[in-house]
């Protein structure tokens, strides 16, 4: 068997180099294995938890609030928004599913990028799966805040802006945002199979209100509220596609989990193309049951529709109860499992030696990386309470589908450099299929405003000095010198 190559005495590479080494997939795989210095990560998850890892992290704040907002771009045509951000992104689902089961690993778009556009590309993508991850999810709990008001207000009651609202929102802190970030971190320092058990059972919970949602809302149907279909043009409906395809970020999550499946190579692919599956048909549903519901007017400032169109219609405060006490769990789920990818990512990062090593210790006792889950969530929870994050939705998609984007690119590199390498599931209709997944990415980037690419660019900038200070000096990769990096390409 060939060991890990250790750093050799000799010349460091110049930036130039260092930035285009590549990290075998052999190398990636060896690591993974041997992740045992500190206690390993448990293979627990089948293709059922793997799935419900992807449906959780996908499936909160975009169907339940940023519909409200993007119905008055697009109008009536905000399921054909759904359709083109879901087609977008199952082009992209697809080239996953390649990657995920060809190299099965916890780091995700990180470690493909490593293995095909070497360590420059990769830092650059781990730093925009942070965006995907921990900003989305601090993002993602903001909203609970408003949820939380919903579920008590049915009794009558209001939680006070100073402890629902951030500062800058009108209030101190967001108690419920800071509470869900905190009980979600101790549930995954505890372990991955218990966080995937509740996990399981929220989904299933989400899953069932929304379809109880449609249910209800068709029983008010009515066509003529379809009329005219496209009042803002072509041009609304493909603006409010750019704004729901944050409602389709987390249908990778599955990717992050490559070392806690039993067997990743035949279920990763599986799971990440089902939850597309799930998430796309509800997600069109309940857009095409909204609108039959209610005039795409209606909308315009209208917060939580979903729940006031099941109270308007059904005049039962407890079913409204119900559902909005399902929301605010559905937030948790989302909260539970991109917290969870997040961790996953930085413990390959740190492996590599891009981020500190604390990420990477995973206690023996619970097969959890606690101290990177502490740091992440702690920091999570701390922005989630004190920073009014709703605007940063959009920067969140942003970073996502860069690191999308470039996840086509690494299908389209290892079909043409390594095409005889073992794949459990093959993109179909190459290259036709990456090559259009990669050009919707950038086609949705382009169609997002000028003040998310300024933010984009700045945390891009944040990114390359953080890399240039810490990780191009700590990098594995980069510190091996000629003979142990051939070495550590050997067998790939
Ligand atoms: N897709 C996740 C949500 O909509 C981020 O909440």
């Amino acid at each position: 068997m060939t060991t890990t190559p250790k750093t050799l005495p000799g010349a460091t590479p110049s930036l130039g180099r260092q930035l285009i080494r590549r990290k075998s997939i052999a190398q990636m795989e060896r690591d993974a294995r041997d992740n045992s210095g500190h206690g390993s990560l448990k293979r627990n998850f089948g293709v059922l938890q793997l799935t419900m890892i992807s449906v959780g992290a996908t499936l909160g704040t975009g169907i339940l609030v940023i519909l409200g907002d993007a119905v008055p771009i697009a109008g009536p045509a905000i399921w054909l928004s759904f359709v083109v951000a879901g087609f977008a992104a199952l082009l992209s689902a697809v080239s996953y599913a390649e990657m995920a089961g060809m190299v099965p690993v916890a780091g995700s778009s990180y470690s493909y990028s490593y293995a095909t556009m070497g360590e420059g590309m990769a830092w650059i993508c781990g730093w925009c799966l942070v965006l995907e991850y921990a900003v989305s999810v601090a993002a993602v709990a903001v909203g609970a805040g408003q949820y939380v008001n919903e579920t008590i207000g049915v009794f009558g009651i209001q939680m006070p802006d100073a402890i629902s609202q951030p500062p800058g929102g009108g209030g101190l802190v967001n108690l419920p945002a800071l509470i869900i970030v905190l009980l979600a971190t101790v549930l995954l320092v505890r372990g991955a199979k218990e966080s995937a058990l509740v996990n399981t059972i929220i989904v299933f919970a989400k899953v069932g209100i929304l379809v109880f949602f449609c249910i209800v809302a068709f029983t008010a149907f009515n066509a003529g509220n379809f009329e005219p279909l496209l009042p803002m043009g072509a041009a609304g409906m493909s603006a409010a596609a750019s704004k729901v395809f944050f409602s389709y970020i987390g249908f990778d999550a599955a990717s992050t989990a490559g070392e806690e499946a039993r067997n990743p190579k035949r279920d990763l692919p599986r799971a990440i193309l089902l939850s597309m599956l799930i998430v796309t048909t509800v997600y069109v549903l309940v857009a095409v049951a909204a609108i039959g519901a209610r005039n795409w007017q209606w909308f315009d400032g209208v917060e939580a529709p979903l729940v006031q169109i099941i109270n308007e219609i059904t005049h039962q405060p407890w079913i409204a109860l119900v559902f909005a006490v399902t929301s605010v769990l559905a937030i948790v789920s989302v909260v539970l499992t991109v917290l969870y990818g997040q961790t996953r990512i930085l413990l390959t990062m740190s492996r590599d030696g891009l981020v500190p090593k604390v990420f990477g210790e995973v206690s023996p006792r619970t097969h959890t990386p606690v101290k990177g889950t502490w740091i992440v969530g702690v920091v999570v929870a701390l922005t989630a309470a004190f920073v009014p994050l709703g605007a940063l939705a959009d920067a969140t998609s942003i970073g996502t589908l860069f690191a999308f984007a470039l996840v086509n690119v690494a299908v389209i590199y290892l079909r043409v450099t390594k095409p005889g390498k073992a794949r459990s599931f093959r993109v179909p209709l190459y290259p036709v299929v990456p090559v259009l997944g990669a050009l919707a990415c950038l086609f949705l980037m382009a169609n997002l405003d000028g003040m998310t690419w300024l933010v984009f660019c700045a945390w891009m900038l944040l990114g390359v000095v953080l890399y240039l200070a810490y990780g191009r000096r700590n990098s594995r990769v980069g510190g091996l010198n000629e003979q142990a990096y051939q070495l550590s390409h050997q067998d790939d």
